[in-house]
């Protein structure tokens, strides 16, 4: 018994730009993209919201686009029949209400329990994770008996709108990053394993490798005596927020904003970066096999995130495997961050790459420094 995978789907949006589009806007070629990175071209959303993007992946994971969910001919789930919505993401279109509850609303997912997660690029596998953990621990008490809500089915989704927090000024970052969402149905199942073993992981950044300050207003009505009494009788004459200064120094921002860099954008030590996530992606994958005592023999396809080809040919080398045992998709999409991975496996899914049986890790890392993956049997 356990928790399976039984729906995906992936929304992405209309406008795709060429490394030849970007070189426009930054000193870069598509011949440094490609070699170094892998990426040729990143989905950008104009108009379409992250959950734009969530909607149609979810409606694609729930077998309502016509399609069936996509996996094992599934066919499509009723509105009433999820009881739980947990929303990966760092770009929420608002603060409040959270993206899950908004997904819930849109679907009409009247009988579930929604929340967002944001564990960066590693979202995804948290949600996933945690997931599995809620659904494991309340089968114990179906109908609600027990103390806890029981969970029976539940949407997972991750879904970014990375331009939004991009400096497109900016050619070490910019050219690396798309938006994109993907979601997939999970059901516990008495007469199936489902996920087998998972392992969500954090280290510290201890050297801000990859940061991104929050979108607070600087306007604030107090100062350290009180109200601000001018305030009070002239709503413009707002004070700076004494706060924000502490923020950026922690994050390791205050050198950069003060000469002028866009406060709100992802500020990324690529070569450190680089070397946790090659590292990060081989324990985690190592770490998921032990926990199911599994070896690399019995995996049929490794779903990494998508951050830069070479990380992932890099951890295959650690690994000793061949680049086929990887489902690689950046070419055409970057990194979207917490939406990567579940877009990947709807690529796996689609090109025939997971048959039943099959046993598959999804794996990622990211900001934190956050890791994890996730082993199931398809
Ligand atoms: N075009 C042309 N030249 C560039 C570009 C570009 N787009 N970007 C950087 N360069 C230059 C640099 O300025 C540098 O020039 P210099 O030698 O004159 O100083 C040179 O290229 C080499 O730069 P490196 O940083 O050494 O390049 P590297 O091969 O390490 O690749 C990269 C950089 C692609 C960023 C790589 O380090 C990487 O992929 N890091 C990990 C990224 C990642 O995984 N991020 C996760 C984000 S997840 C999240 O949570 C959002």
């Amino acid at each position: 018994m356990g928790c399976c995978i039984v729906g995906c789907g992936k929304g992405l949006p209309a406008l795709d730009v060429t490394n030849d589009e970007l070189a426009q806007l930054v000193e870069t070629s598509d011949e440094w993209i490609s070699s170094r990175t892998g990426i040729r071209s990143r989905r950008i959303s104009v108009e379409e919201t992250s959950l734009d993007l969530a909607e149609v992946a979810a409606r694609q994971a729930l077998g309502w686009d016509g399609e069936g969910a996509g996996i094992q001919g599934q066919p499509a789930f009723a509105a009433e029949d999820i009881d739980l919505v947990v929303f990966s993401t760092l770009t929420p279109d608002a603060l409040l209400p959270s993206s899950a509850a908004l997904l819930r609303r849109r679907l009409g997912l009247t009988n579930a329990v929604s929340f967002d997660l944001n564990a960066a690029c590693s979202g995804f596998v948290y949600s996933l994770s945690v997931t599995e953990a809620l659904m494991a621990a309340s089968q114990a008490n179906v109908g609600g008996a027990g103390g806890r809500n029981h969970y029976h089915r539940a949407l997972v989704v991750g879904a970014e709108r990375l331009s939004r927090i991009t400096n497109w000024s900016d050619r070490n970052t910019c050219v690396l990053f798309g938006d994109g969402a993907g979601a997939v149905v999970v059901e516990w199942r008495d007469d199936a394993p489902g996920i087998i073993s998972s392992y969500i992981h954090n280290d510290d950044d201890t050297t801000n490798s990859l940061v991104c300050p929050a979108a607070f207003d600087s306007s604030f009505a107090f100062d350290e005596q009180g109200v601000n009494a001018a305030f009070a009788q002239d709503p413009a004459l707002l004070l700076a927020d004494a706060s924000l200064a502490r923020v950026d120094e922690e994050l390791g921002v205050a050198e950069g904003v003060a000469a002028g860099e866009p406060r709100q954008a992802i500020r990324m030590d690529g070569q450190k970066v680089f070397k946790f996530a090659g590292n990060a992606l081989t324990n985690a994958v190592l770490e998921v096999l032990e926990r199911a005592g599994l070896t690399l023999d019995d995996i049929a396809l490794i779903v990494p995130h998508q951050a830069n080809e070479r990380i992932i040919k890099f951890a295959a080398k650690k690994l000793g495997l061949g680049l086929e045992k990887f489902q690689i998709s950046i070419a055409h999409r970057g990194n979207s961050s917490a939406a990567c991975v579940p877009m990947t496996l709807c690529d796996a899914y689609e090109s025939g790459k997971i048959a039943p049986g099959d046993k598959v890790i999804m794996v990622a890392f990211g900001a934190g420094l956050t890791s994890g993956a996730v082993l199931y049997e398809a």
